[in-house]
């Protein structure tokens, strides 16, 4: 019943928007209107403020990270085992991608992931994080640099734990479905790559007609 209750506040914390709730504040365009539709980071730098795009990434990586710190908290305090722990990670990570607060229409899930890996092993987190750095800025695709690096997390996983305990592991099956479902967010930035007609990193959108 904990582990229910654990789940549905996670869902409900993954499904505010930092990309619109920022957005609105700031008194920009809503992110859902421009550049790729996307309610994430990438698009709000799109709208030319990087100040409202750094808020949307702290925004949406913490409600991940929060998530899964408060579940690792209370695993102790209320005796939740791993399995609770990978549910609220993935709770979050669903809250953000379709969220109950706007249609169910949200976003991505980059940002979100990365919180969710830094709270479950901060390890995880930065080196998934690097991975990303690494290829925006060699390639400067936002998209490439997340699906490279929704590739690597499940593998440095792995690595991190061996293959016979990863095999048994709830945790290490959250973060690989995690990776697949953000793949297939991914797939219309996937089709646009492929076509060369993706746009790159920081590239300002034609304001809304
Ligand atoms: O964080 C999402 C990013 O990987 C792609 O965003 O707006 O270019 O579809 P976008």
């Amino acid at each position: 019943m904990i582990s229910v209750a654990a789940a549905v506040i996670a869902y409900l914390i993954g499904s505010i928007s930092f990309a619109v709730v920022v957005s609105r504040v700031m008194g920009l365009d809503d992110p859902r209107t421009y550049g790729s539709g996307n309610p994430g980071a990438t698009n709000v730098l799109r709208s030319g403020s990087k100040a409202a795009a750094i808020l949307t990434l702290i925004g949406d990586a913490f409600k991940g990270w929060v998530a899964v710190w408060l579940a690792q908290v209370y695993a102790y305090r209320l005796g939740f085992g791993d399995t609770t722990i990978a549910v609220v990670a993935l709770a979050v990570f669903l809250g953000h991608l379709y969220p109950v607060f706007f249609r169910f229409k949200g976003g991505k899930g980059v940002a979100t992931a990365l919180g969710v890996l830094l709270g479950l092993q901060p390890w995880l987190g930065v080196a998934t994080l690097a991975t990303w750095l690494i290829v925006a800025v060699f390639f400067r695709y936002s998209s490439l640099a997340a699906i490279v690096a929704a590739i690597f997390a499940p593998i440095y996983y792995v690595f991190g734990h061996g293959v016979a305990w990863t095999a048994d592991s709830r945790i290490g099956t959250a973060i690989g479905l995690m990776a697949l479902m953000l793949l297939y967010r991914h797939r219309q930035n996937i089709s646009k790559l492929m076509a060369g007609k993706e746009s790159k990193l920081g590239k300002r959108s034609p304001p809304p007609t």
